[in-house]
């Protein structure tokens, strides 16, 4: 097993930084370069391991992609250039990969069998493979058809009108990619407004798309165009520095260049409510998402209530929103938050376990948790449990620890960003 000895120490600085490219938006402009017709240049591409396992994907689906660092050229044949592979399709670690992929190759007359790492095929698929499969594909996998290895046998689409149970942009997304090769108008309804990527770069490529509060409408045929596309920071990613900063002594850090679609930046809003000190300034949009700096000065933060609608637009962040709030006053409670214990890892329970083994007074619920703040982290040895954001919240729970802390598997955090220690080390250069 890898560990990590983390023992972070010196005076308050300034640090300025740039997050690598977001996952998200990675993995479409692969996606949506691959079924377009012609050439697209991806720029600032996360080169993190989830997003290399779609572009191997691709690559065994017969399209041309030329790597070098950040920069990406896709040749695409539009969705019937992609052919059936010869090969299973790993995914290793990466739902948006199998996810998209299902509803993306849903409509073609192959056979495609995917299968993952220990932490993916245990993710459940019916969430996806019920709307695939009433709109006309088949899918036989695992456990009763619960999980990966998964085969699916792609057909002749028919659009649906579909009420999603679960606020996701995964689903909502492979649902998109499916309807956009049925045949008719696919209406799908969403409880929650859930991260909308696809949607952007879906009218980025010349493709069309409606929405009507939360019904997006989708018609079916169409054929989309290549086009350059740049990928701004990754939130999620930030979010690690944004909190690194706002529980820190002294210390203020600025990211540049960051993604702030609203549909990602729950963060922000949680930590204002705290009474944290975060600014965001030189907005601009590229390629249809919104784009800027954002400053984040320690402050005296203070406990606070999470639930309800403003829970997809931060699920990714409640790891580190965890050990935000250990350090507020008062308590905090994070409500409606199930879909944690489907991610990488059952981030309840992780999360629960790490923090206390360095002192945190937090609890598991059904559907969240419960920080009594504020208190003093110490050290000790804990775990990622392979699950990235887990390994990074524990590298900044570090930075406050008194003692040194042993951080166990940090080799996941390359899934999804791969320079995360270098950017911290940044930040405490003595
Ligand atoms: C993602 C959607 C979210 C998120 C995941 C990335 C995406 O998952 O947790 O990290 O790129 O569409 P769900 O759709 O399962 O909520």
């Amino acid at each position: 097993m890898t560990i990590m000895k983390l023992h972070f120490t010196g005076h308050p600085v300034k640090t300025i930084i740039e997050v690598p490219g977001d996952k998200s938006i990675s993995h479409r402009a692969i996606m949506f370069a691959a079924i377009a017709h012609g050439k697209t240049t991806i720029t600032n591409l996360l080169v993190g391991e989830d997003v290399l396992q779609t572009i191997r994907c691709f690559r065994q689906l017969g399209v041309d992609i030329q790597q070098s660092d950040e920069k990406v050229t896709v040749i695409g044949n539009g969705f019937h250039g992609l052919k059936e592979p010869r090969d299973v399709l790993y995914t290793g670690n990466s739902g948006t990969t199998t996810r998209l992929l299902f509803g993306l190759l849903a409509s073609l007359p192959y056979t495609f069998t995917f299968t993952g790492d220990a932490s993916l095929n245990n993710r459940p698929m019916k969430r996806i493979t019920i709307p695939l499969t009433m709109m006309g594909a088949t899918f036989i996998g695992r456990n009763n058809d619960q999980y990966l290895p998964m085969t699916i046998r792609g057909a002749n689409l028919q659009a649906i009108n579909y009420h999603m149970p679960v606020a996701s942009a995964q689903v909502k997304s492979a649902l998109i990619f499916a309807a956009l090769q049925a045949n008719g108008i696919t209406t799908i309804y969403e409880k929650a407004p859930s991260r909308n990527h696809t949607e952007i770069m879906l009218q980025y490529f010349g493709g069309q798309l409606r929405r009507q509060g939360n019904e997006i409408i989708v018609e079916g045929q169409q054929s989309l165009l290549g086009k350059d596309i740049h990928v701004p920071g990754d939130f999620s990613s930030a979010a690690f520095f944004i909190v690194m900063a706002a529980i820190s002594d002294g210390r203020e850090v600025t990211i540049k260049n960051v993604g702030l679609n609203p549909t990602r930046t729950g963060l922000v809003e949680v930590l204002q409510q705290m009474n944290g000190k975060i600014t965001i300034t030189e907005p601009s949009i590229k390629n249809g998402e919104r784009v800027g700096t954002i400053i984040v000065k320690a402050s005296e933060l203070q406990g606070t209530v999470i639930e309800g609608e403003i829970i997809p637009r931060l699920i990714d962040e409640i790891p580190i929103i965890a050990l935000l709030a250990t350090q507020c006053s008062g308590t905090t409670i994070i409500k409606d938050a199930s879909e944690l214990k489907v991610k990488e890892s059952n981030r309840i329970d992780t999360v629960v376990t790490e923090l206390r083994k360095l002192g945190a007074d937090i609890e598991a619920t059904d559907d969240g948790l419960i920080i009594r703040g504020k208190r003093p982290l110490t050290g000790g040895i804990v775990n990622s449990h392979g699950d990235h954001r887990i390994g990074m919240m524990l590298a900044i729970a570090a930075t406050i620890c008194k003692e040194e802390v042993i951080l166990e598997n940090p080799e996941c955090i390359s899934i999804s960003y791969p320079s995360f220690f270098q950017d911290l080390n940044k930040c405490f250069l003595k």
